[in-house]
């Protein structure tokens, strides 16, 4: 198959080179010809473990190709995915900014050639499709296409293992040529028994905003019994374990944190709430999921406050970890970002390490805190220190040594990865989520 793919961010560039993989042929547009220079180099914009890889693999050889030129690219080809960005709109409203889509709806109108399939890869309000259609039409009239569907679940930092076995394959289509289409492309997948779900357009667009506002939900909710833990003295560890067991409310997205972050839960619970009120009804458990992820950031600062003996002024805090979750660079609404301005407010100190998330922080972040070089100069003479983020490399940290580091001994375990027995028998006062 010939597949084009607009948009070549983080889902642009993992669905085109799985595509890629698959067997098909692939070309991807950006706009942005620095972009593209850098892939036709071979250097990924992102960091995604396996990405680069696949990406070598697949130039070499000849089914993956890197373009500015949109012209070329469309015409012929068998399916053309818009993966642009979505982004909250500037206004600050919450309602997701179209611009992207309807920009690149525009320009590949103009240059269909025979019968394509236009997949909305994007996460798209309710509706969008069809104004892509219109526009399809208004700009030629004479084009021959369908416009389908297609919501992706990637995790980032998990992208492609997502990509190559997920749990099922949404697709929504209204026409049997479309779905044909759709079909050879994911066949790879399907020959492994993937599910399809095969629906209305309408409904795919929905049941992307639904999948993240459900697993938003998940984590807003174990937030809160977490800090009820706190407050009785139980474990929500433990209590994870005995709610999750339950087939029927599952194990996975009930681990206490920082509150959720990231370029999808935000951006797209609030989108879907506006998408409700468009309709004239207000989506009250979602609405209280954004609530409890805003106060969740707050709890976290008055928590290392209170491991701090009510005062973080004059303190030096040690953060490790500032991109909103391991295995990635991405700081887009990382708590880090709300959490650790607060404690410079309020006068401490922070000294910050971050595995991938160090230059974007840079760019983000306030100025006036210290970028280390690894955890253990993070810590140097810190009075606390603040896990962030679960990378890996802090799982076993040598707590000897970031002890002798430290002028004082607090720990707080933001993402519950230690054993607070083990940390306090190490000399620290250890504060976890939900089980202090
Ligand atoms: C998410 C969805 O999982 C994916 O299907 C969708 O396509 C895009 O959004 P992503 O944002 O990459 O993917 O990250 P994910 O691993 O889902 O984590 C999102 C946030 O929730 C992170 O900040 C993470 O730390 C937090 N989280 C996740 C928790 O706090 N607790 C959990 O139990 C799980």
């Amino acid at each position: 198959m010939r597949i084009t793919m607009i948009g070549t961010g983080y889902v642009g560039l993992v669905t085109g080179t799985c595509f890629a993989e698959f067997g098909h042929h692939v070309t991807c547009v950006d706009k942005d010809q620095e972009k593209i220079d850098k892939l036709l180099a071979g250097q990924i914009p992102i960091y995604e473990p396996g990405l680069d890889h696949l990406v070598e693999k697949n130039c070499k050889e000849g089914r993956l190709n890197f373009t500015t030129e949109i012209t070329q690219a469309v015409g012929g080809a068998e399916a053309v995915f818009l993966a642009v960005g979505t982004p909250s709109s500037r206004r600050g409203d919450g309602y997701a900014d179209l611009t992207y889509i309807y920009e690149a709806t525009r320009e590949i109108a103009k240059e269909l050639q025979g019968y394509t399939v236009i997949v909305d890869k994007s996460t798209v309000p309710v509706g969008t499709a069809d104004q892509v259609a219109r526009i399809i039409k208004e700009v030629n009239p004479d084009a021959d296409f369908d416009v389908a569907s297609n919501p992706e679940f990637l995790r980032e930092g998990a992208a492609i293992n997502d990509f190559m076995r997920p749990d099922r394959v949404v697709i929504g289509v209204e026409s049997v040529r479309a779905e044909e289409v759709l079909r050879e492309i994911y066949k790879p997948l399907f020959l492994r028994e993937t599910p399809i779900v095969r629906t209305d357009i309408k409904t795919a667009e929905l049941t992307k905003y639904a999948a993240n506002a459900f697993l938003a939900t998940k984590i807003s909710f174990i937030n809160e019994i977490a800090l009820l833990c706190d407050s009785i003295g139980a474990n929500v560890i433990d209590l994870a374990k005995g709610i999750g067991m339950d087939g029927r409310i599952g194990s996975k997205f009930l681990h206490p944190g920082p509150g959720y972050g990231g370029s999808c839960f935000p951006k797209d619970t609030l989108a879907l709430m506006r998408i409700a009120q468009e309709h004239g009804q207000s989506l009250r458990v979602v609405e209280a999921t954004v609530e409890v992820n805003s106060a969740q950031k707050a709890m976290m600062v008055k928590k290392i406050r209170d491991a701090l003996k009510g005062s973080e002024a004059g303190k030096t805090i040690a953060v490790l970890g500032l991109t909103f979750k391991p295995e990635t660079d991405d700081m887009r609404d990382s708590p880090a970002i709300t959490i650790l301005p607060a404690l410079m407010e309020k006068g401490a100190t922070v000294r910050a390490h971050d595995p991938q998330g160090i230059h974007e922080a840079k760019r983000i972040l306030p100025g006036g805190l210290y970028y280390a070089k690894d955890a253990y100069d993070a810590c140097q003479d810190a009075d606390c220190v603040v896990l962030m983020t679960e990378w890996n490399q802090y799982r076993a940290l040598d707590l000897d040594k970031i002890r002798s580091n430290m002028r004082g001994n607090v720990f707080v375990d933001l993402r519950n990865v230690y054993d607070p027995e083990q940390v306090t028998k190490k000399g620290f006062t250890y504060t976890g989520v939900g089980r202090s």
